[in-house]
């Protein structure tokens, strides 16, 4: 790899990483999942949480920093049931495409390693972009290269690190109707999203730019492609039951995931571009 702000780290019987090292920023990107572990820039320390008992030899998909979900978000459902829950591109590895930029931006592309007879099944690509400026934008576009029109759903997973989720405000989705996943109804948002307990909603929202408040600073979130803000914190009790979730890792961080979750299908030949911004 011939680029002076990128070095891979291997390590073994761990997920590779691609450290950024930039005038900037610094970032780190595991080759397992595409996923961004870590972005921090000169002014903002990390933005993203990852879990202190997370899974990182690649036998399991990394929880916390920016899980990508495709191309399904949530359970497998119809042809697909019984296959893993938000897709299968967090579980394998990724291959870096193009590297570009100088000392005022980066671009990176991966693309994911899929068997021929998954790429097959699914009819579906998918690249990711992380393009590093005064901000980040990640963009997920996925082609159809098959011959028939194929379901897509999907999500930019980003695990926010706040101060503390109990003096933290999520602005933006105001008035918005959101399923609140843990009971199964339609609800609609009063003032700003506040934590106090296990929350799981898709926000049936495509709000272009978000602000996440923790008294300590606001984190700017901006979105395109979608058609929700799906928002999760599994708070202690669900926490506790997930062997890669610290136990008190509730406390620091905050899902805000740029998502579509409504049923959206490509045609034969169209690509699709989701993307998150993180900045502020
Ligand atoms: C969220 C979903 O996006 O991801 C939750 O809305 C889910 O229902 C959470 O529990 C974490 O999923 P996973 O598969 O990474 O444990």
């Amino acid at each position: 790899m011939n680029n002076p702000y990128i070095k891979l780290i291997s390590t073994p019987n761990k997920v590779d990483v691609l450290q950024v090292t930039h005038p900037k920023f610094t970032a780190q990107i595991s080759r397992f999942g595409g996923h961004l572990l870590s972005y921090a820039t000169k002014q903002q320390d990390n933005y993203l949480w990852l879990s202190n008992t997370a899974v990182l030899d690649g036998s399991k998909a990394i929880r916390g920093g920016v899980p990508i979900c495709w191309p399904w978000f949530g359970p497998a459902q119809g042809e697909f049931s019984g296959e893993p829950q938000h897709g299968y591109i967090r579980n394998v590895n990724w291959q870096l495409q193009t590297i570009e930029g100088d000392d005022t931006e980066l671009t990176l592309e991966l693309a994911p390693e899929l068997s021929d007879e998954l790429k097959e099944k699914l009819g579906l690509s998918a690249r990711i972009r992380f393009h590093f400026k005064d901000d980040l934008t990640i963009t997920l576009s996925t082609t159809n290269e098959c011959e028939q029109p194929r379901p897509l759903s999907q999500a930019i997973h980003s695990y926010f690190y706040v101060r503390d989720i109990n003096n933290t405000k999520l602005m933006g989705l105001e008035n918005s109707q959101y399923i609140d996943k843990l009971t199964n109804t339609t609800e609609t948002q009063h003032g700003a999203v506040q934590i106090s307990g296990s929350v799981d909603r898709v926000y049936l929202s495509n709000a272009p730019k978000l602000m996440l408040d923790d008294e300590s600073r606001k984190i700017i979130i901006s979105g395109s492609g979608h058609d929700s803000v799906v928002v999760w914190n599994p708070w202690r009790e669900l926490a506790a039951n997930m062997a890669d979730f610290d136990d008190n890792g509730y406390q620091t961080m905050i899902c805000v995931e740029m998502a579509n979750t409504q049923g959206l299908t490509l045609a034969p030949g169209k690509t699709y571009h989701l993307s998150q911004t993180i900045g502020g």
